[in-house]
């Protein structure tokens, strides 16, 4: 399997591409988390995304595209991979495109999960991460600040702050949103309604993928052909 995920900051792209990653057997591959990783071991790429980051701005399509041509270029993605959080534009989503056909392999779906601005915004505020294990998770006021997996410290995002927050939104709709036409007008958008619990987006995202018509993929580097009945 051969999937993006689309959505707005925190639609829940990460929380279903760690179940999706688990369930098909396919690394998971967010953008975002190997640039924050790049910040925090203070390597040159993290230098160079910083500022981007901080302050909810997109970091250049080059280095973006970069790191994903090399991330793919790995053994554990013959078998397929998750895209968490590229493309993001649609020059980015146009540079997939070329690297994967010289690859002689597609995508076989974006999954676009939907979620509202006041829903995004509101996770935001509430979102934690776990310093110890990464794993990511609502908190309510007066609520634990230790991670439920394994007890380490919660701590908040460098852009989960409302300024930057807000900026992410505005980003999101001006530059990414046309990467959701790109990918309809290809046939290989499937919608998912992110505005219910964690198990029913799955649940719907894993129905809706089953229901492509994906060929055989015995060594996993069989091309995708036409995909029909995605759209709701
Ligand atoms: P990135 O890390 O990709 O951030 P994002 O797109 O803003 O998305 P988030 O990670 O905030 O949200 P998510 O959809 O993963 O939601 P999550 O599962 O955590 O990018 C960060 C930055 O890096 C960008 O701003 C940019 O600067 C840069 N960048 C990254 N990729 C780039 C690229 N390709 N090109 C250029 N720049 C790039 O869930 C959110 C919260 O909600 C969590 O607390 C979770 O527990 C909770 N939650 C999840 N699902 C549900 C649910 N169904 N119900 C209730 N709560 C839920
Ligand atoms: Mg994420």
């Amino acid at each position: 399997m051969r999937l993006v995920m689309l959505g707005l900051p925190a639609a829940g792209k990460g929380t279903q591409g760690r179940l999706l990653s688990e369930r098909y057997g396919i690394p998971h591959v967010s953008t975002g988390s190997m640039f924050r990783d790049a910040m925090r071991a203070q390597t040159d790429l993290g230098r160079r995304t910083r500022a981007f980051i901080e302050t909810g701005e997109l970091v250049p399509d080059g280095l973006a595209v970069e790191i994903v041509e090399e991330r793919l270029k790995k053994d554990d993605c013959r078998r397929g991979f998750l895209l968490d959080g590229f493309p993001r534009t649609v020059e980015q989503a146009e540079s997939l495109e070329v690297t994967l056909a010289k690859m002689n392999i597609s995508l076989d779906a974006a999954v676009n999960i939907q979620i509202s601005e006041a829903e995004a915004i509101r996770r935001i505020a509430n979102r934690r991460v776990c310093a110890q294990c990464s794993s990511t998770t609502q908190v309510t006021p007066g609520g634990a600040e230790v991670c439920d997996e394994c007890g380490g410290p919660l701590v908040q995002r460098p852009d989960d702050n409302e300024e930057t927050a807000r900026n992410r939104l505005l980003v999101y709709l001006a530059q990414t949103q046309p990467v959701v036409d790109f990918y309809r007008k290809r046939g290989l958008l499937v919608p998912v309604n992110g505005l219910q619990p964690v198990e029913k987006v799955f649940a719907q995202i894993i129905q809706r993928l089953s229901r492509l018509d994906l060929p055989k993929r015995a060594n996993g580097n069989g091309r995708a052909t036409g995909i029909t009945g995605v759209m709701s």
